[in-house]
C-alpha cells in the first residue's frame, strides 16, 4: 500500500470528534444521538443552569466515570469567548455544529439585545475561537428560514435575498454573513444550513406545534380546558427534525464548503395543524381555541415555504416524514407524556373523558418506530 493510500485509510478509520452547542435543545438531541450511532466521539457544550436542562439527552448521558465516555458535556456559553477558547483547545474537534441560539422569535422582541449577544455575536466568538485555537474543524452554522422575512420570492432557495423581521432573524442574517465571510476570508471549511421549521415530540413548548400538540392532549384529558394562540394565518413548511439533523451531517462530509437550502416544499397554516393534532383526539380545535393578542409578534412572517433542490441533488437528502405524520406522531407522545406524569392522579382523570380508564393507543416502542434512527 503506498504512503498516500496509506493515508487515506488513517483518515476513515480515524475516530472523529464533534461538538455541539445547543445540545440540550431539540436539534442538539437529535444531532447527538445521530453523530454516536455513526461511532463519533461526542462533546456536548452546556451553559450551568440552576435547575437541569438535560432532559432531551438523559437517555444518552454516559457517567464521567466511565473509561470510555462517548458523549461528554461541558460547561460553556456563547456569551463568553475564554470559555470557547478552553474548548476548542482542549477537544480539538473534526466537526463543529453550531446550535446553540436563543432560538424564540416571539421572545427576540422582549430580548433583542441578548438574541444579537448569543444567536449573533455567539457565532463571530466561535469562529474567532477555532482561528485562535489554530485547528481546522468543519463548521455547521445554524442559518434559518427566519432569515427570508417578509419573502422576496415563493418559494425561497439560496439565492433569494434575505429580509428579516424580528431580531432573531437579523441576528442569524449576521451570523449567516459572518459564517460566508470567514469562509472567504480564512479558507474556514464553514457551511450554513438554512433550515426551515423542524419539529418533534422534543420540540420546545411554546413553539406553536408543540403548544398546539400539548394542547390537544391536555384538552382530551381533561387537565386543560382552553389554549390560547395568536395568529392562526401564517404559513411555515414543516419537517420532522430527525430528517434535519442528517442534512446537517451530510453538509460537513461534501467536497466543498456551501449553503442549503433544506426544507419539505410544502406549507401550511396554523389552522391546518390544529386540523390535524384535534382531529386526532376526536375533538374540534374550534370549540376550545381562544385568541391572546400576546402572542402576536410586532412584525410578522406570513410565508415560509423552501426549495431545497439543491440538498435533495448535491446531498441526496430528502424529507421522510410528512407534515400529517409529524403532527399525529407528537400528539400521541403528548398524551403519553400526559398519562404518565398524571399517573396515580385518580381525582384528576376519573371524571374525565377516558373515565380513568385510559389505556394508551400507543406504546413508547410505537412511537420510536417512526425515528428514522431505528428504521
Ligand atoms: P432549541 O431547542 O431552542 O435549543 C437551543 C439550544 O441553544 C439549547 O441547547 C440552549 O441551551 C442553547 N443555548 C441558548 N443560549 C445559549 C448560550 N448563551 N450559550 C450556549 N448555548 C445556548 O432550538 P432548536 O430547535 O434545537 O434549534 C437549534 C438551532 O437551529 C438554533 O440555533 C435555532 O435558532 C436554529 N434553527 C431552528 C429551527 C427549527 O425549526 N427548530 C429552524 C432553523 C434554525 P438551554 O437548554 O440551556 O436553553
Ligand atoms: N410560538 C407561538 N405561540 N407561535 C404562534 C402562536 C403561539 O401561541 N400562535 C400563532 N403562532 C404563529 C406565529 O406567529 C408564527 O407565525 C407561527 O405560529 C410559528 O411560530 P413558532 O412555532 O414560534 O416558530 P417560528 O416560525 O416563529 O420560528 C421557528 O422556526 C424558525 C425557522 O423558520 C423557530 O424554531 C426558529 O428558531 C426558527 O429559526
Amino acid at each position: 500500500m503506498n504512503r498516500r493510500k496509506k493515508q487515506s485509510k488513517k483518515e476513515t478509520t480515524r475516530e472523529r470528534v464533534a461538538l455541539i452547542t445547543g445540545i440540550t435543545g431539540q436539534d442538539g438531541s437529535y444531532l447527538a444521538e445521530f453523530l454516536l450511532q455513526k461511532g463519533y466521539r461526542v462533546f456536548g457544550l452546556m451553559r450551568r443552569s440552576s435547575s437541569f436542562n438535560t432532559a432531551r439527552i438523559n437517555h444518552l448521558y454516559q457517567d464521567p466515570h466511565d473509561p470510555d465516555p462517548r458523549l461528554q458535556l461541558v460547561y460553556g456559553d456563547l456569551n463568553d469567548a475564554s470559555s470557547l477558547n478552553k474548548i476548542l483547545r482542549s477537544i480539538r474537534p473534526d466537526e463543529i455544529y453550531n446550535l446553540g441560539a436563543q432560538s424564540h422569535v416571539r421572545v427576540s422582541f422582549d430580548v433583542p439585545e441578548y438574541t444579537a449577544e448569543i444567536t449573533g455575536v455567539g457565532t463571530l466568538r466561535l469562529l474567532e475561537a477555532i482561528r485562535d485555537s489554530g485547528i481546522h474543524p468543519k463548521f455547521y452554522q445554524a442559518s434559518s428560514s427566519e432569515m427570508f422575512g417578509k419573502v422576496q420570492a415563493i418559494p425561497q432557495n439560496e439565492t433569494t435575498p434575505f429580509y428579516p423581521r424580528s431580531p432573531y432573524g437579523v441576528a442569524k442574517v449576521y451570523s449567516y454573513w459572518i459564517t460566508v465571510n470567514y469562509r472567504e476570508s480564512y479558507n474556514m471549511f464553514a457551511c450554513n444550513g438554512i433550515l426551515f421549521n423542524h419539529e418533534s415530540p422534543r420540540r420546545g413548548e411554546t413553539f406553536v406545534s408543540r403548544k398546539i400538540t400539548k394542547g390537544a392532549a391536555r384538552i382530551k384529558l381533561g387537565i386543560q380546558q382552553e389554549l390560547f394562540l395568536g395568529n392562526l394565518e401564517s404559513r411555515r413548511d414543516w419537517g420532522f427534525a430527525g430528517d434535519y439533523v442528517e442534512a446537517m451531517w451530510l453538509m460537513l462530509q461534501q467536497e466543498e464548503p456551501e449553503d442549503f437550502v433544506i426544507a419539505t416544499g410544502k406549507h401550511y397554516s396554523i389552522t391546518d395543524l390544529l386540523d390535524i393534532a384535534f382531529e386526532e383526539v376526536s375533538l374540534n380545535w374550534k370549540d376550545y381555541v381562544r385568541i391572546d393578542s400576546r402572542y402576536y409578534r410586532p412584525a410578522e412572517v406570513d410565508l415560509l415555504v423552501g426549495d431545497s433542490g439543491k440538498a435533495r441533488k448535491k446531498l441526496g437528502w430528502e424529507p421522510r416524514i410528512s407534515f400529517n405524520d409529524l403532527i399525529r406522531m407528537m400528539v400521541k407522545a403528548d398524551l403519553e407524556e400526559e398519562i404518565q406524569k398524571n399517573h396515580g392522579t385518580q381525582g384528576l382523570l376519573g371524571d374525565k373523558p377516558f373515565g380513568g380508564k385510559w389505556v394508551p393507543a400507543y406504546s413508547g416502542a410505537e412511537l420510536e418506530s417512526v425515528s428514522p434512527f431505528s428504521r
